[in-house]
């Protein structure tokens, strides 16, 4: 028995805007973006459109590609760090609706940018264990909503848009979801937050506060090169495969810099590694899925290719996992 990634959708927004529009409004430059994360644009959700609107476009084309219906799923889970709602209903209970996949279970994940590869390995686990057939894995964000355009230092990073993957329980062995590496660092909880999002609405200060996001860069840019390192060193030593044997590495899409910098450090020619953040930004739980949606919408992903998803993100958390294709 195997749960496999059987089929991938896309959702991203039409409102496309460059570095140059950007530095019309902030105080930065596309020398300056470029040179220190590779961002050539990001896509923002025009007003009216949600995080569910979003995971549910992406939702019904994978699940149109995997050739099931919504009567087919027994479960669907969003990672996602900016739900329609902060805190209830789950996101994935308003997709659900939004597809019509009424009475299966539905629930949202918060890890941050490593979202997508908790939520892969809990529904994998769970088709695995209650011998379920189809599941929706969905990354999703509208992450203009919590950006603080008064912070240069971040709000030129992010970007929004959602990937959905459908992912089934399958009779033969040794495809699909192989191996998972998870982790967190709660002791960096403060490096990468969300300002005012704790309940500071009292019966003093009665005013809601509107949340943004709060990151310590430079914290969390050693901690993503150290965990990547980590994360491809603790797979070599708990798997039988070699960094030779994957056809693809398809990290999380924060920094190209990042990405080269555990590049350099393992030998990894660059053609192996799939970047795509020169268009979309920083996506965070939406990332992972982004790229494996564009890759597979250009035929990059073969039958029997051995691929590495890794992540990090909010939390900290950090994440890897071994699926072949
Ligand atoms: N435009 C122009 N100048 C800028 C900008 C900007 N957008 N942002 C910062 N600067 C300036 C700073 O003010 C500073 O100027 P100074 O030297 O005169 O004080 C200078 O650039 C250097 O700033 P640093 O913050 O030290 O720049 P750094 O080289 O560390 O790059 C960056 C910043 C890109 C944010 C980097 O730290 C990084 O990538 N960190 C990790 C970010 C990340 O991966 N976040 C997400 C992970 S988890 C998740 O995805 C939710």
């Amino acid at each position: 028995m195997s749960v496999v990634i059987r089929a991938l959708g896309a959702s991203i927004p039409p409102q496309r805007i460059t570095n140059e529009d950007l530095a019309a409004r902030v105080d930065t430059t596309d020398d300056w973006i470029r040179s220190h994360t590779g961002i050539g644009a990001r896509h923002f959700a025009p007003d009216g459109i949600l995080t569910s609107d979003m995971a549910a476009e992406a939702a019904k084309t994978a699940m149109a590609k995997a050739k099931i219906g919504p009567h087919d799923l027994d479960l669907i889970v969003v990672a996602t760090a900016t739900p329609d709602y902060f805190g209830f209903p789950a996101t994935a209970c308003i997709v659900q609706d939004k597809i019509g996949a009424y009475g299966c279970a539905a629930y949202d994940i918060v890890a941050g940018c490593t979202g997508f590869i908790y939520a892969l390995h809990a529904a994998s686990s769970m088709l695995e264990t209650s011998h379920g057939r189809h599941a929706l894995v969905i990354g999703a964000e509208a992450l203009s909503r919590i950006v603080d355009w008064n912070d240069r230092g971040t709000c030129v990073l992010f970007g929004d848009g959602a990937a959905a993957a459908v992912i089934s329980r399958i009779d033969e062995a040794g495809r699909g979801c192989l191996s998972f590496l998870l982790g967190a660092d709660g002791g960096g909880a403060r490096d990468l937050y969300l300002v005012q999002a704790e309940r500071d609405r009292t019966f003093e200060r009665a005013q809601p506060v509107v949340p943004v996001i709060s990151m310590n860069g430079r914290k969390v840019y050693d901690f993503a090169v150290k965990s990547i390192t980590v994360m491809i060193e603790r797979l070599m030593h708990k798997t039988v495969y070699r960094l030779e044997d994957f056809a693809w590495i398809v990290p999380h899409q924060a920094n190209a810099r990042i990405v080269q910098a555990a590049a350099k450090r393992f030998n990894i020619p660059q053609d192996k590694i799939y970047l795509n953040i020169e268009e979309y930004a920083n996506t965070s739980a939406a990332s992972i899925p982004l790229a494996l949606a564009e890759m597979d919408q250009k035929g990059l992903l073969k039958p029997g290719d051995l691929v590495m998803l890794v992540g990090f993100g909010a939390g900290l958390t950090y994440g890897a996992a071994v699926v072949r294709w």
